[in-house]
């Protein structure tokens, strides 16, 4: 789908923020594994939660989709689990199929070694070139048996009975740390794992509510397994990942103030506030709440004058989906941006360095690729180009965002994979504009 974006004059008022697709992903498997129905609402209806609930249907596990009409005029989605326990799921009939989608395969990969099946594990042409040695390696040590060619996609899992154990990981990774997690829960002892830095604790928090034993020390882990789980009723908050378009968006283009209401702010996914805020932001957040175990709020960005920062270190995994965004905003900062310890950015959906530095640079930017971030100069005037998003949602929603501050139009050639995290993205630009 080719996206034509025209740049804007202002942007006023509120938008729904779709819901988090990591805890989307997380409430679909553990209620798929709990005993008893789980009902999740403001759920993410984006391409790659669904593929997770693909799977689980897949795996025999009944769950439902229902279309909500709220007290706002907007519509929200409704998913119903009826979990069938730890030891439910079934041999699925052909490959599981996740498509773009990191998290469901890694988390997936946990469950998976923990089944008395064989099941094969495959993805999209993005997917299949991301390094899944990661989980593979700690599964394999916990007695799963795993085979796959070059450490990708596709996988062939048999998983068993496993054993805990004692595991440093090797990267901050949220999807490495659960995947872990989940296969501790088919273990005859705990699992301990040392975290580098701390990066998104969903799993931890969901976990515990669903009767799951999981304990955090500092940066040390110890997953603990389980006999049952139960199913849980869980509200899901919005997105702060794709909150981060928007929040942008009001930031960039003068006159702006745009609302965005019950977004997560775990502390562990706020670092765009923080880096933004240190860039002069004025981000106002208010009627701070809890959704879902996570709190929640509503999140006011205005306009503002914003200067460049150096950002890197533990920083990183509280914002390493927000990077390309925020290097939209650096581009238009007073002085230089310095982002570095980021090289995961490299095995994201896209290789996201150099996927941001040939977007911007198409657009006028004054950006550089470095082994492990990007550095930008600003201010730049932007341009409207053609440009092609990777298969990367997040360089589609960035090149859209900038493509409202840049003279002429900007088109994305590619824009559809904005439906992986955020349906109706462009809707909700075109809505705001109005
Ligand atoms: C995610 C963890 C992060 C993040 C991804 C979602 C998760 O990946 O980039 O978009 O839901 O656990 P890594 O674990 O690879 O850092």
């Amino acid at each position: 789908m080719r996206a034509v974006i025209r740049p804007v004059r202002q942007l006023i008022g509120e938008t729904v923020i779709p819901g988090d697709k990591s805890i989307s992903h997380r409430g679909v498997m553990l209620g798929a594994i709990a005993r008893g129905t789980s009902r999740l609402s403001h759920f993410l209806a984006g391409d790659d939660c669904l593929n997770t609930i693909k799977a689980f249907q897949q795996m025999g596990i009944r769950i439902e989709l229902e279309s909500v009409l709220k007290d706002d005029g907007s519509k929200d989605t409704e998913v119903i689990i009826q979990g069938k326990g730890l030891h439910g799921l079934k041999k699925p009939g052909k490959p599981l199929y996740v498509g773009n989608s990191g998290t469901t395969a890694r988390l997936l990969a946990g469950i998976l070694a923990g089944q008395s099946f064989e099941a094969i594990l495959d993805g999209d042409q993005s997917l299949r070139k991301r390094p899944m040695g990661r989980i593979i390696e700690p599964l394999k040590r916990m007695g799963a048996d795993i085979e796959s060619e070059n450490s990708t996609l596709p996988l062939t899992i048999r998983g068993g009975r496993l054993k805990g154990i004692e595991y440093a990981l090797p990267v901050a990774s949220a999807q490495v740390k659960s995947a872990i997690i989940l296969a501790s829960l088919y273990t005859g002892s705990p699992s301990v794992i040392h975290q580098p830095a701390l990066s998104r604790d969903h799993t931890e928090i969901m976990l515990r509510r669903f009767g799951g034993r999981v304990e955090a020390q500092g940066l040390t882990l110890t997953a603990y397994p389980a006999r049952e789980l139960y199913g849980q009723d869980i509200r899901i908050p919005g997105d702060i990942s794709s909150a981060a378009y928007f929040i942008t968006a009001a930031l960039l283009v003068p006159g702006s103030r745009i609302t965005m209401r019950g977004i997560g702010i775990n502390p562990t996914r706020t670092g765009i506030l923080d880096a933004y805020r240190q860039m002069g932001a004025d981000i106002t957040i208010e009627n701070i709440d809890e959704s879902g175990g996570e709190p929640a709020g509503d999140i006011t960005a205005s306009y503002s004058r914003l200067k460049g920062i150096e950002i890197g270190g533990s920083m990183i995994p509280r914002l390493i989906d927000e990077i390309p965004i925020l290097a939209l905003a650096a581009t238009q900062a007073q002085g230089t941006t310095v982002i570095r310890d980021a090289a995961e950015l490299k095995v994201k959906e896209s290789n996201r360095i150099d996927a941001v530095v040939q977007c911007l640079r198409a657009l006028g930017a004054n950006i550089e690729p470095t082994e492990d971030g990007l550095i930008i100069h600003g201010p730049a005037p932007l341009t409207g180009n053609t440009v092609t998003c990777h298969m990367d949602h997040r360089i589609a929603m960035m090149a859209a965002i900038a493509g409202l501050i840049a003279e002429g139009e900007t088109i994305i050639t590619d824009g559809q994979w904005v439906d992986v995290s955020f349906p109706g993205f462009f809707k909700e630009i075109e809505r705001l504009r109005s």
